[in-house]
């Protein structure tokens, strides 16, 4: 089957701060399909779409409590196939965001399963007699009492998102029938959400990676997409290379690719996590990135990120004064999209929009950011508040779910209503209107990579190009090579904000890439934040 994402590049919208088109304050269907033309100009070729269906939203939608219907907040049923055919006419293909690994407890499975457990989907969910030391990935226990039968139910995330059990052979293959009708519809794949939790054993203590974990993959890929043309992205933050050789093999038996975070959790703690960031070690994202990038190659596939709805947005996180933020944009994204993978960008990434730095605690409405702060700050007393709310600015998820800005009108453009999160402060300056015709912007930048990755002289080499990690010790310069036929590319990008004097003894044939006007010859000065990409001989 023909590996079309290769050369794809995706694009997540988050739903409820993309486009509101009825006033109510949350983006929606037909607000993304008004935006259609907007996407296709970017050049993007697949829309990630984070969870649409029916949900109380307890974690914005990642709590389905009806798989096959749309949550009325984003529209119907008729929107959805409405966007996948207008989207189609953009060129551009729609991938559901599916969480497998949980459901929402106002799910019927689950309301009618707890009740009894001679319930025909009792055994749908995870229960046990006692609870056990697990602890949920949105602080606490993982275990709730649940008095009508007297047992405890598992939620590896909030309580009010049980997880299913997988052992069940009817509940595995109710999700298939589902997947398949997803299918049917014209959706072009999935993004699987923590999928490596579905093999859990947690009698065992064990969450991610357990024995079924890829036989369930592999089951559920003969009986689902894996006859069909698709992307497929499975979300693990435990995993290591040859874990992911497997998941992303190129016999197709699992996914496409998975998304792993070694990169995203290079300046966390040990303990706290997020919660507790480090100085970012640049060297070691160097050698992280490029580790993968040399595993991978001929035997897995990557995919290429720095934001998504759980990630707040780099340049704030590693420029945290922003004192560079158009160049930081340009940098970051020069860095990931020259090498082999298929890009993911995040909404609003495009235009080097910033986190939104939701200052008070009364800001935030994500699940995790208030559990983390009542166990670490209230409960166990790991942190003060003023601790927390410094990292929250940088970690908390609201902090990059805040409304895409469109333009420097009331709202950014994004509702005439309220808009459910408060708007980044510098929509006025930083917004899509006012990018789009400015060749120097940022969009207009991402609009160029993605051009180059897609349909340019280079386009194979950066699909399947070998990969050297030049200098791999500086401390400021992330300089590679990539290497296919006759044809060369260096990318140096200075992440510093003082200029980089640097010598080049690869003969250059000429400048691919640039962020400001200069004439290139055997030596270059790369200007804080600078990013240059050269075709060399070789
Ligand atoms: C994934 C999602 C995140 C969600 C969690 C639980 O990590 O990306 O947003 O909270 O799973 O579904």
């Amino acid at each position: 089957m023909e590996k079309w994402w290769k050369k794809s590049v995706v694009y997540q919208v988050y739903p409820k701060s993309f486009m509101d088109s009825d006033g109510d304050g949350t983006g929606d269907l037909k607000g993304i399909i008004s935006k259609l033309s907007y996407l296709e100009d970017l050049g993007i070729d697949v829309i990630w779409l984070s969870p649409v269906f029916a949900s109380p939203m307890d974690d914005n939608g990642y709590d389905i409590s009806d798989y096959l219907s749309i949550n009325p907040l984003f529209g119907s049923l008729e929107d959805m196939t409405h966007l996948i055919t207008e989207a189609e006419k953009h060129n551009i293909r729609i991938i559901l965001d599916l969480v497998l690994n949980h459901t929402s407890d106002e799910h019927p499975w689950f309301i009618e399963g707890r009740k009894s457990k001679d319930s025909p989907t009792h055994d749908y969910y995870v229960w046990a007699k006692e609870p056990n030391p697990l602890i949920s990935v949105f602080s606490g226990s993982a275990w709730e009492f649940s008095p009508e039968t007297n047992e405890y139910y598992l939620h590896l995330f909030s309580k009010k998102m049980p997880d299913l059990n997988w052992k069940n052979e009817r509940l595995r293959q109710d999700l298939y029938t589902m997947m398949n009708q997803w299918l049917d519809l014209g959706i072009a794949g999935f993004r699987f959400d923590v999928i490596e939790y579905i093999g859990k054993e947690p009698q065992a203590m064990v969450t991610a990676n357990g024995t079924q974990l890829h036989p369930y993959i592999k089951e559920m890929n003969k009986a689902t997409f894996g006859k069909r043309n698709t992307l497929t992205v499975g979300e693990c933050w435990n995993v290591d290379f040859a874990a992911a050789k497997q998941y992303s093999d190129p016999d197709g038996s699992e996914f496409s690719m998975i998304f792993q975070f070694d990169h995203m959790k290079i300046d966390w703690d040990d303990q706290l996590g997020k919660w507790k960031p480090k100085p970012l070690d640049f060297v070691g994202l160097k050698k992280s990135l490029s580790h993968w990038q040399n595993e991978m190659m001929g035997c897995g596939w990557n995919s290429l990120f720095w934001n998504n709805h759980d990630m707040p947005r780099i340049i704030s996180r590693w420029d945290d004064d922003l004192t560079h933020p158009v160049e930081a944009a340009k940098l970051f994204a020069t860095i990931s999209y020259f090498m082999q993978g298929t890009p993911f960008l995040y909404q609003g990434e495009e235009l080097g929009m910033s986190n939104a730095r939701y200052t008070f605690l009364d800001q935030y409405t994500d699940v995790e950011t208030l559990n983390a702060y009542q166990d670490l700050v209230v409960t166990r007393k790991l942190m003060t508040e003023q601790e927390f709310m410094g990292s929250a600015m940088r970690f908390g998820r609201d902090n990059v779910r805040s409304p895409m800005q469109w333009n420097d009108k009331k709202n950014a453009g994004f509702t005439t209503g309220t808009p459910w999160l408060p708007l980044c402060a510098n929509y006025q300056t930083v917004n899509a209107e006012s990018q789009i015709h400015d060749k120097e912007s940022v969009f207009s930048f991402y609009k160029q990579l993605i051009a180059i990755r897609k349909h340019s002289a280079y386009s194979d080499l950066i699909e399947q190009g070998t990969y050297t990690l030049l200098e791999p010790d500086h401390p400021q310069l992330f300089a590679y090579e990539r290497r296919f036929k006759n044809k060369g590319l260096l990318v140096l990008a200075n992440y510093g904000t003082v200029p980089l004097h640097h010598q080049i003894d690869q003969k250059i044939v000429k400048t691919i890439l640039s962020t400001r006007p200069q004439k290139i010859e055997s030596s270059v000065d790369l200007m804080p934040y600078e990013a240059l990409v050269l075709e060399i001989e070789i």
